[in-house]
């Protein structure tokens, strides 16, 4: 959560600050401020309630000035949503942004208030702020002579930017628990917490290992590991293009992104379908495929709607391979008492990769016995890549829109990838490969297809968005979307939706059905369609108002609306049902006028547990 963008240039950096800080709204949009120290060597702060919108309206008349300077944008943990609470905090001559948690911050703060420091806010980056003030006023020494010292002191999570107003020619940086990464320009530095704050700038990055400080100058760059050594950091080019990171016609991100879908899957499967016949990945080697071969259980992790596509592939696994596979959410997994399966396959699902509950979930694995474990991750650079034994990257390419829709259908597709890759090691099936990669082919024309339907769900959306309720219902591989469905509707159009599998409504939420709760029903014709269609019934006949999202044309009374789905394999339909789903939460939000891409409360990206 919370992004940082901070910069040392020799020109004025104000509008650099402003329009970056803005590209890492998705990380937090809370509050948003910037600090930079001006010609007279003293700090200019502006800070404000809300998106960086405000911040820019806050800044316009100032003629501020400052070649170094830094900015963030907040996603409150400690301390409520206020100017006071809003980065960067100032302590005498030091300024910081801070992305993290510091679990000790009470104890440190009390023991800073007996010096006699006063706290204007009720963050725990305050209590870093006066610590490294307090040392360095102690020992009169450099800020980066006390910083490795100080953050022995800390607890927690504290990614965070460092600048001093007596030493106006460096930024120091400090990575643990969150991604920075240093962008390197020409004659200029910049550090961010995610590199499409920086493009535009620089291809080029270093991505900063858990424990390094960074001193980072105009021309100079010096990284410190943990253990206090300067390292020399890889430089990564980036492959990742400005237009990513662009609306173009599109109203909000999250259309951009729903709409992305067919060319994102094709990105996925690149490169990964062979001879019409196999599936490669060139990611994985001679260890995975022993692992895979002995394998007997799978367990994957994940959270939001990663956790959704994991449940897609517990239906996939068992089904398709017959390999037992169970899901959990990760801050489950990580709350209690765990007793593994035996030669169980570990296995966490994630967009960003930086999910806390996830990354700690995979740590927690590592010392429980599993054969091993792999990420499926649309972010190369990710900690969970990094601390992974193997990963598969999903190519969704940058997602921007908190709620995710393009990452779910490629996690979606790597997934039955690796079901097939899994099935043709353990010799399982011959032709389960063959036909998966068959029709993963198919796979961008089928959603191209469903994204047709946008006129009927724009339709059904009118009808819809004033409702307070709304009930998802599917059966078997399809209960999963119906999750992903209800969780898209509360995300963006905050109306309360619940998903359930269709054969448990009668047991409790049948009290629920009245004209006034619409009721999704996603009902591929299957060999469960018959089940379903008296499910469909049963509500009928209490007068509920439904919806069948189906490629069968389904209108046994008069209170059905029936959505005719295009027609799709029945393998990848849970990859084709989410679509509609995704265009009503999205038609209906658009239709209540929240904003799409940043809902209220949400982040994109959660590294805090
Ligand atoms: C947040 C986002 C969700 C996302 C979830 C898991 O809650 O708002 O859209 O599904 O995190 O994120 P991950 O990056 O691990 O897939």
């Amino acid at each position: 959560m919370c992004g940082i963008v901070a910069a040392v240039t020799q020109r004025n950096i104000i509008s650099f600050l402003l329009e970056r800080i803005q590209r890492l709204e998705y990380r937090g949009y809370d509050s948003a401020g910037l600090a930079l120290i001006n010609q007279n060597n003293n700090f200019i702060r502006v800070r404000c309630v809300g998106k960086v919108n405000e911040l820019i309206k806050k800044t316009k008349n100032k003629k501020l000035f400052g070649k170094i300077g830094l900015a963030h944008t907040r996603w409150a943990t400690h301390g409520k949503v206020s100017e006071e609470n809003t980065h960067p905090h100032i302590s005498s001559n030091i300024a910081i942004v801070h992305n993290g948690i510091i679990e000790n911050s009470f104890q440190i703060r009390s023991f800073l208030e007996k010096k006699g420091y006063i706290f204007y806010s009720d963050t725990d980056t305050e209590v870093i702020v006066h610590l490294l003030h307090w040392e360095q006023k102690k020992t009169g020494k450099s800020l980066l002579e006390i910083m490795h010292y100080s953050l022995m002191k800390l607890k927690g999570n504290y990614s965070m930017v460092v600048m001093d107003s007596k030493n106006s020619s460096k930024l120091i940086a400090v990575c643990s628990g969150s991604p920075l990464i240093i962008g390197l320009g020409a004659g200029e530095n910049f550090i961010a917490s995610d590199q499409i704050a920086l493009l535009g700038v620089t291809k080029h990055f270093i991505y900063l290992k858990e424990g390094d400080i960074a001193i980072v100058k105009l021309k100079k760059i010096k990284i410190f590991n943990q253990n206090n050594c300067i390292v020399q950091r890889k430089i990564i080019e980036s492959d990742i293009k400005y237009e990513y990171i662009k609306k173009g016609k599109y109203k909000y991100y999250m259309e951009k992104e729903i709409y992305e879908q067919p060319k994102s899957i094709r990105n996925t499967l690149k490169n990964r379908l062979k001879d019409n016949k196999t599936i490669y990945f060139p990611e994985l080697g001679k260890k995975e495929t022993n692992i895979f071969l002995h394998l007997e259980h799978i367990h994957i992790v994940a959270c939001g709607t990663s956790y959704h596509a994991a449940m897609v592939a517990k239906h996939w696994f068992e089904s398709l391979a017959n390999i037992p596979c169970d899901v959990e959410v990760a801050s489950e997994f990580t709350s209690r008492k765990l007793a593994i399966r035996r030669k169980s396959f570990f296995v966490t699902l994630s967009q960003s990769g930086e999910t806390a509950d996830t990354l700690m979930a995979l740590r927690i694995s590592k010392k429980l016995g599993y054969l091993g474990n792999l990420t499926i991750c649309n972010m190369k650079s990710s900690s969970l890549v990094q601390e992974s034994d193997s990963y598969l990257l999903t190519k969704a390419g940058v997602e921007i829109g908190v709620a995710s829709t393009k990452s779910f259908t490629t996690q979606l597709t790597v997934l039955l990838m690796l079901v097939a890759k899994i099935v043709s090691i353990k010799k399982k099936e011959d032709n389960i490969e063959k036909k998966i990669v068959k029709i993963l082919t198919v796979l961008p024309y089928r959603i191209e297809e469903i994204l047709k339907t946008k006129k009927a769900i724009q339709n059904i959306a009118k009808k819809l968005y004033n409702t307070k309720n709304m009930l998802f219902l599917g059966r078997n591989d399809q209960y999963p979307i119906a999750m992903e469905g209800a969780l898209k509707l509360k995300e963006i159009a905050y109306i309360h939706a619940e998903a359930y599998p269709c054969g448990e409504l009668k047991h409790g939420p049948l009290a629920l059905i009245d004209k006034d709760i619409p009721i999704i029903i996603i009902a591929p014709k299957n060999s469960l369609l018959e089940k379903t269609k008296k499910n469909i019934q049963e509500i009928c006949t209490r007068g509920g108002l439904i919806y069948v999202f189906s490629d069968e044309e389904i209108n046994l009374e008069k209170n059905i609306t029936c959505l005719k789905v295009p027609y799709v394999e029945e393998i990848i339909a849970p990859i084709s049902y989410v679509i509609p789903l995704q265009l009503l939460a999205y038609y209906i939000a658009l239709s209540k006028g929240t904003n799409i891409d940043q809902p209220r409360n949400l982040a994109k990206s959660v590294t805090v547990e």
